[in-house]
């Protein structure tokens, strides 16, 4: 929308969450609160956004520096109407102005949508009528349905505490009116505080059209003012999410236990078991599995690939029809071609494994280039690090790595090599020989283990 100024109202000090981080820095699928909100305007194509912030020095500012937004500190919070005063000299005097709350994170950009689009020449509310409407701000309309005025539940007598339908606390108005009436706010009210509801007043005396606009679902418009709140939409976020996936074609064990930080974007037939927690950016191709208790952070996993349970991902490249876990570790920069075998207890680090390559147990694979149908036994470990600097290990194709080997990098194991159990590898091993060090193995004739002092022998 053009011309669209957004103030997100974030200075409330949230008392209730009894903590030392700013409410709306609290996460919400690994997204601070107010980063939904400011992604929210954004997706309107906003003009300029305002964030009013109060709470925990520079922390907000800085933790958002880099989306564009500005922000204004409000201190002492003197009410809605104070913030948006605020707000003001940053924004545009044109357009429209949209008002969103921090602490409102699933408002979805869809419903903003509308409410900015009726308010090109209107005052537009968004309203929900509430089985339990307490503590919030009442709609009161004439007896023709024309909105009237916003009475707070702290002001209202009790006709008006009957009424259902509620403020959201989401509006939106032409800018020049806003302007026009914010000065005029007074804080003669139970809370002494300034209302920015007091403008519906203003507005139905000057004869403006006010209409009010209802978001397709009540939990977009929930707050969080606790910790057990910030749980309830937690949930309620990874269900919408669950519903998507499996609209998409992915089979989740149990949609109740699935976390997804980030954005998971699946091909049809992805399976995910109980309890896996994807972050950042994750990409699954066609029929992957994943087994339970699995956490996966920006990564990108091919088809067919079967991933088993307790496996950890992070910034790591799979190719299809691997076979990772259980308990394998692949750290950032992991690149499995096709057909590779991760197995229990193996943990990959900037290291390339070609085509058909397999390390079944017990390993550690850093800094290395391993080619195609390479075999690495249980026990081999790549010494990259001499303490303070890095060296890579190259290992060529169709080589076999025994077991509890050790490669002493920078070295390398030429195409089809055998090293031997056991193998300290110091110096390169040439292509299709033996290459064992190991000393010679003796035994000594009738050599007696000690026995403790004093016992009978
Ligand atoms: C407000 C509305 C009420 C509505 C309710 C919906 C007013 C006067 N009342 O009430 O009609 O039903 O929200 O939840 O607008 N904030 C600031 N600075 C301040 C005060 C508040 O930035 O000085 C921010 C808060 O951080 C919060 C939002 O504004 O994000 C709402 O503040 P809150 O105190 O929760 O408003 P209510 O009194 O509940
Ligand atoms: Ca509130």
């Amino acid at each position: 929308m053009t011309n669209l100024q957004v103030v997100i109202l974030a200075a409330g000090k949230g008392t209730r969450m009894k903590s030392a981080l700013p409410k709306v820095l609290h996460g919400l699928a690994g997204k601070p609160l107010l980063g939904h909100v400011i992604d929210a305007a954004k997706a309107l194509s906003a003009e300029s956004i305002a964030v009013v912030y109060g709470h925990g020095g520079e922390a907000v500012p800085e933790a958002f520096a880099d989306t564009g937004a500005r922000f204004v500190l409000q201190e002492p919070q003197l009410g809605t109407g104070d913030a948006v005063r605020k707000a003001l000299p940053v924004l545009a005097d044109e357009g429209v102005t949209l008002v969103l709350y921090g602490d409102v994170p699933l408002i979805l950009a869809s419903t903003i949508a509308r409410v900015s689009a009726a308010a090109a020449d209107a005052l537009c509310i968004l309203t929900v009528e509430l089985e339990n409407p307490t503590g919030y701000g009442r709609i009161v309309r004439d007896a023709a349905g024309a909105v009237k005025a916003i009475v707070e539940e702290k002001d209202a007598d009790p006709a008006t505490k009957a009424i259902r339908e509620i403020n959201t606390g989401i509006i939106a108005l032409p800018s020049a009116w806003l302007r026009e009436w914010i000065g005029a706010l007074r804080n003669n009210n139970a809370q002494g505080e300034y209302y920015l509801t007091d403008v519906i007043g203003m507005a139905a005396a000057a004869g403006k059209p006010i209409c009010t606009e209802q978001p397709d679902t009540e939990w977009e418009v929930m707050g969080v003012n606790s910790r057990e709140q910030l749980a309830e939409l937690e949930r309620i976020h990874q269900r919408e999410i669950a519903t998507a996936l499996m609209v998409a074609g992915v089979t989740l064990a149990d949609p109740a236990r699935l976390d997804v930080r980030g954005t998971l974007e699946c091909a049809r037939d992805v399976f995910i078991d109980v309890g896996c927690v994807f972050e950042g950016r994750v990409t699954l191709g066609e029929g992957v599995e994943i087994g339970p208790y699995c956490v996966i952070r920006d990564s990108e996993i091919a088809a067919g690939t079967k991933v088993q349970a307790f496996s950890h991902f992070e910034r790591a490249k799979v190719g299809a029809d691997a076979r990772i876990g259980p308990f394998a570790r692949l750290r950032p920069g992991a690149d499995l071609d096709r057909d590779v075998h991760i197995g229990n207890f193996v943990e990959v680090k900037a290291s390339r494994l070609g085509v058909g390559s397999k390390a079944n147990h017990l390993a550690y694979l850093g800094d290395s280039e391993i080619g195609s149908n390479v075999n690495v036994g249980a026990g081999t470990i790549t010494c990259n690090y001499d303490g303070a600097n890095k060296y890579k290990t190259i290992i060529e194709d169709d080589a076999f790595i025994g077991s509890d080997t050790q490669l002493v990098a920078p070295v390398r194991v030429g195409k089809g090599a055998t090293l031997g159990a056991g193998t300290t590898l110091t110096k390169d091993a040439p292509p299709g020989e033996l290459t064992i060090s190991r000393p010679k193995q003796t035994t000594i004739p009738g050599w007696k283990r000690p026995v403790k002092n004093g016992a009978k022998r």
